[in-house]
């Protein structure tokens, strides 16, 4: 942590401590695996890690090809921030984002005939067109390629792509979606367009062989989570959220806790109470199941998560006092929360955690 933010920190009750090295270390290990460009996804405030700093990390990272949001109004906020990557909006052109994506230099990912007719009346030249090989949410069908090859003489096809929704459970979908991409791709190449990028695989993606695609379209495994437990690629966690107590206190026997009083003390107990709520983004979910680390040890949740505070049984951890640093996702000195274990305990997926740590929680880079 660079000194000037420690000093800053001083007045904030919790922050988020983002890994630089860790993430840089995550492209590296994904680049030497695949052996492929990356188009590291950052949309969603890069899955709640700060988009404008991570994108001015990944950047200058040699493997990095382009940078992926969702809307226009990403790429103009990494723009207006500096950033100066390309930056490809995944989530198509709408009529009224045309001049967004000019003024911005914004790539669009095409999925219709709509936004094609949009793109060249617009003249926005450069594109990635997406098929849908299975997802149904956004893309053309492998039935109209022939149609698409033939409306887009006048534009620079960049891109070709598509997206797996199942890559982590289904290896028949995904085979199926792979030979289908790949015979997309083998039309396009036949009637002389040869597109810079070939992309489909995401996170999950990795596990299969795609050769002839030559970029990755990944997020979650940038920032650390594996998609499945056979991930064959060693990624690290690159955010850690922490908090401050705020008081340390007894509770008798009988003593009942927290909105509702859903945790009754069974003997004489010590509680912190941390100043960490549902409103810095700790699932709800977890009143009377979770836990934070402190000094390494475990401090379970007693009680409903608050909107601000959350109580946390320290009875058996000593020398605990008012500001102590408390890990509530991540990395504490030795022991680490994993997203994907807060998430299961919800009921969801790691990626629903990052996103919704919310903006109260500082994010500094360490
Ligand atoms: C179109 C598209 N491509 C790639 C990704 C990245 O997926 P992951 O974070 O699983 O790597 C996403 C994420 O939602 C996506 O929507």
């Amino acid at each position: 942590m660079k000194k000037e933010e420690k000093i800053y920190l001083e007045g904030f009750r919790s922050w988020a401590e983002i890994n630089i090295n860790r993430l840089k270390n995550n492209i590296a290990l994904i680049h030497q695996y695949t052996k492929k460009d990356i188009f590291a996804v950052v949309k969603a405030d890069a899955y709640g890690h700060g988009a404008l700093s991570i994108s001015k990390i990944l950047q200058t990272l040699k493997p990095v090809k382009y940078l992926c949001v969702a809307t226009a109004e990403e790429g103009k906020e990494l723009r207006e921030g500096g950033v100066s990557a390309g930056i490809l909006v995944l989530g198509g052109i709408l009529k009224d984002e045309v001049e967004l994506f000019k003024k911005y230099n914004l790539v669009p990912v095409v999925s219709d005939f709509g936004q094609l007719q949009l793109v060249k009346e617009a003249c926005i030249k450069k594109i990635h067109i997406k098929f849908d090989t299975g997802m149904h949410r956004l893309g053309f069908y492998p039935e109209e390629t022939d149609r698409i090859i033939e409306s887009v003489s006048t534009l620079k096809v960049e891109g070709i792509m598509s997206h797996f929704p199942s890559a982590d459970t289904d290896r028949k979908l995904t085979e199926s979606q792979i030979n289908q991409f790949r015979k997309i791709v083998n039309r396009f190449i036949k009637k002389n367009i040869k597109p810079t990028y070939m992309h489909i695989q995401n996170s999950a993606g990795l596990n299969y062989r795609c050769d002839f695609c030559n970029a990755v379209r990944v997020g979650l495994s940038i920032y650390g989570e594996r998609p499945s437990p056979d991930f064959p690629i060693p990624v690290k966690t690159v955010m850690s959220v922490k908090a401050k107590v705020i008081t340390v206190k007894g509770l008798k026997k009988g003593d009942r806790v927290s909105y509702g009083g859903t945790f009754t003390a069974d003997r004489d107990m010590k509680v912190a109470v941390v100043s960490f709520g549902y409103a810095d983004g700790l699932p709800r979910d977890l009143s009377n199941r979770g836990y934070f680390l402190i000094k390494d040890r475990k401090a379970n949740i007693l009680g409903n998560v608050t909107m601000d505070m959350t109580v946390v049984d320290v009875t058996d951890i000593p020398d605990v006092y008012e500001g102590d640093t408390v890990t509530v996702i991540g990395k504490d000195t030795q022991r680490e929360i994993y997203f994907e274990e807060v998430a299961k305990m919800c009921g969801t997926i790691p990626y629903e955690i990052m996103c919704r740590i919310s903006k109260r929680v500082k994010r500094v880079s360490v």
